[in-house]
């Protein structure tokens, strides 16, 4: 069955007593959201004490990154290992961050997500165009190629342990939100490269997030659009109340979905 989910990533915000304080006021909040699957992504350094807050929870611990290798002379990297030692069942791989301004390739981040796969963590694999490749038709295209770089290593059997994120590079932190018309073009093709791979009952089965300038007040309208199994949000799931707010969107949603 098709998870809806909505995952915060807090990028480099948030040092250990204001993640932990963070998660103390909202916990009894995000415990109503019965219906998705809550994921919070923060720095390195807060993971550890997340988790001791998250345990015994359904709510999920990711981190923002890892290295495609267990263990090595790679200062300043973090292994997946050593992610899940922290308590993380998630991790985002290929976020445009890291791919345009760490100026990671397409395979590193597939060597990124079978390392993952086979350690037993759940990548969250990112995906999106930039604006100039939009704005010369070349959104389908770039899509394609990261899906099929990354997604290359990933087995029928695998693949149900991954989420993609569609997030378009220039909806990232710009304010400027994909509507609903043009994220829904984006996850259908996404759905069909997973239906070609794999099956379409597996890609059916695939949670398909949307990331870019996600905030309550479009959450609503994307969260309705085809193909939208939930948000992977930014700036705004640094907000106490705009986090709580967009889950309850979602965790709504679901509940007039199912009734
Ligand atoms: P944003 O970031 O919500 O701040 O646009 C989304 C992301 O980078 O995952």
């Amino acid at each position: 069955m098709k998870q809806y989910i909505v995952a915060g990533n807090w990028k480099m915000h948030k040092d250990v007593q204001e993640a932990n304080l963070f998660v103390l006021n909202i916990l009894k909040d995000l415990l109503n959201q019965k219906k998705i699957q809550i994921i919070i992504c923060p720095s390195y350094t807060a993971l550890f004490n997340i988790h001791e807050l998250l345990k015994n929870t359904p709510i999920g611990l990711g981190g923002q990154n890892m290295h495609s290798q267990s263990k090595g002379a790679f200062t300043g990297e973090i292994s997946g290992e050593m992610l899940m030692s922290a308590g993380c069942q998630y991790v985002i791989l290929g976020h445009s961050e890291r791919r345009h301004v760490f100026g990671e390739a397409d395979d590193f981040i597939r060597d990124k997500v079978k390392q993952a796969l086979a350690i037993g963590l759940k990548p969250i694999i990112c995906v999106g165009e930039k604006l100039d490749e939009r704005q010369s038709g070349q959104t389908l295209e770039v899509i394609r190629r990261q899906c099929d770089s990354a997604l290359s290593v990933v087995t029928e059997h695998e693949i149900q342990h991954c989420v993609i994120a569609y997030e378009p590079v220039w909806a990232i932190g710009t304010g400027v939100v994909a509507t609903p018309e043009q994220a829904s073009e984006a996850h259908a093709m996404i759905r069909k490269l997973l239906a070609t791979k794999y099956s379409k009952s597996t890609a059916d089965s695939i949670s398909i997030l949307y990331g870019g300038s996600v905030k309550s007040s479009n959450a609503a309208s994307l969260i309705q659009a085809p193909d939208i199994d939930g948000f992977l949000i930014g700036g705004a799931s640094l907000l106490e109340d705009e986090f709580v707010k967009i889950a309850e969107i979602v965790d709504e949603y679901l509940k007039q979905k199912e009734s």
